[in-house]
């Protein structure tokens, strides 16, 4: 067991790498080494992400790819994703291209409210704290004026205020449920900022009360917003007639609508698929929300409980055939922003909402779920042809490839060689020891 270091916040990069290198590493020159290759030339880029987090030692590489032929709404985008996993975005790319000739997404955003709550235990009777309540609704609201002027001129703010009672499932326990508009900005920062005052003069107002006795107590908790989004909520929708969905991997449209529909009604009606076809909805969400400088795992968090909303876990997308139509959709909480954060800071994030065409957070919503679908078509599209693991591996061979020390001209024979051959890593590496020997 290593020595706890006091103060290592303190310290300044080069110490902390200094620390880091020598007390976690058998080589500290080569790890230092290491992490100064990934630091950006541009000194003034560097400090600006050095600022981002704390204890910043280096930066963190995952490809920036791009999936063009996007038709969301009647528009073309290309949408940016940062993303490590191989085959997501050629998997992306592939969908949008094939719906761009069947009229595209078409989305709708249902609503795009999102939650704050102050929690707390009130010791007391209940018909007291609703009467006191109702009194100092409109106090409460006075109090959070100078923090949501601005908003509401963008025509956000706080939208409503209850009083709940949680009583029946932990003692004592009530909240103040607040629901919130934030226009562009995700509004972490806005909503916690209002119930924090919101808690305040709570408190306050509840200390200067003359309609409670003595043993009538009040004990604020905290105040939060909540990823909970569920009122936050885009729906993507793709339409095509059964026999348009012929092409080069769909010779069948019939055979084809019908097994897809079975494979989406599996994931509504079995968790432990339900849970990889809702991850592979996130490799297309995650990896635009990244790309976009938006808090992935607030949306993962809030997605995955949506997906459990009806009492189990189950598949985000649905699908049906009705009238000889394809009718395939996603109903997802997305809460997300186009300003605020990291937005204006992350020069590739601002290039990556510049290549969006500069979206509002609406238009932000579609997109995202449009690519959540997207990965999700293809996923399944593959899944009930040719299974997935030829696609993939095909994209994994270049890194097999890396992983074996292949040449640039091993690379292309072999590459060659695959279009033809099943990829797995031992066929991948006997191929190339005969490339070696000269006898492929
Ligand atoms: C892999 O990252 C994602 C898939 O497993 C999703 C799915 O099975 O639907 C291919």
């Amino acid at each position: 067991m290593g020595k706890v270091i006091e103060g290592f916040s303190k310290l300044s990069k080069s110490e902390k790498i200094d620390w880091i290198t020598k007390t976690h590493f058998k080589d500290p020159k080569l790890a230092k080494k290491r992490l100064e290759q990934y630091w950006n030339n541009n000194s003034e880029l560097q400090k600006s992400h050095d600022e981002f987090i704390e204890n910043t030692i280096s930066n963190f590489y995952i490809p920036l790819g791009v999936a063009p032929n996007f038709l969301i709404n009647k528009k073309l985008y290309s949408l940016p994703m940062a993303i490590e996993e191989s085959s997501v975005v050629a998997a992306a790319s592939n969908s949008a291209k094939f719906w761009s000739t069947r009229g595209g997404f078409k989305t709708e955003i249902i609503e795009t409210v999102k939650v704050g709550q102050v929690h707390f235990l009130f010791y007391g009777d209940s018909n007291k704290l609703y009467d006191f309540f109702i009194d100092k609704k409109e106090e409460l609201l006075r109090s959070t004026e100078s923090l949501t002027k601005k908003m509401d001129r963008r025509g956000g703010g706080i939208q409503s205020i209850e009083l709940v009672d949680k009583t029946n499932r932990m003692n004592n326990y009530f909240q103040l449920h607040l629901r919130f508009k934030t226009d562009n900005a995700m509004g972490a920062n806005f909503i916690n900022s209002c119930l924090e005052q919101i808690a305040l003069t709570f408190e306050t107002e509840f200390n200067e009360s003359n309609i409670f006795n003595e043993s009538d107590k009040l004990k604020i908790i905290m105040s939060i917003l909540s990823n909970y989004t569920p009122e936050c909520v885009v729906k993507v929708e793709l339409k095509s007639k059964i026999s348009n969905l012929k092409s080069k991997e769909i010779s069948n449209p019939e055979n084809f609508a019908k097994k897809f529909v079975e494979a989406v009604e599996i994931a509504e009606n079995d968790i432990s698929r339900a849970v990889t076809h809702n991850k592979g909805i996130m490799n297309g969400i995650d990896a635009v929300v990244i790309a976009t400088g938006n808090d992935f795992r607030a949306v993962e968090a809030a997605i995955h409980a949506y997906a459990s909303k009806d009492g189990s876990y189950m598949s985000l997308t649905h699908a049906k055939i009705e009238n000889d139509e394809f009718i395939y959709w996603i109903e997802i909480p997305i809460s997300i922003g186009t300003v605020g954060g990291i937005i204006n800071l992350h020069p590739m994030v601002k290039w990556c909402l510049n290549l969006l065409q500069k979206p509002n957070s609406k238009q932000l919503m579609s997109i995202i779920g449009a690519a959540g679908l997207a990965q999700n078509f293809a996923a399944i599209k593959s899944l009930i042809t040719s299974g997935i693991q030829v696609g993939h591996m095909k994209m994994h061979l270049i890194n097999i490839l890396n992983s074996l020390g292949a040449d640039e001209y091993e690379k292309t024979k072999i590459i060659q060689y695959f279009k033809a051959n099943k990829v797995t890593f031992n066929s991948v590496k006997k191929a190339l020891k005969k490339l070696r020997k000269n006898e492929l």
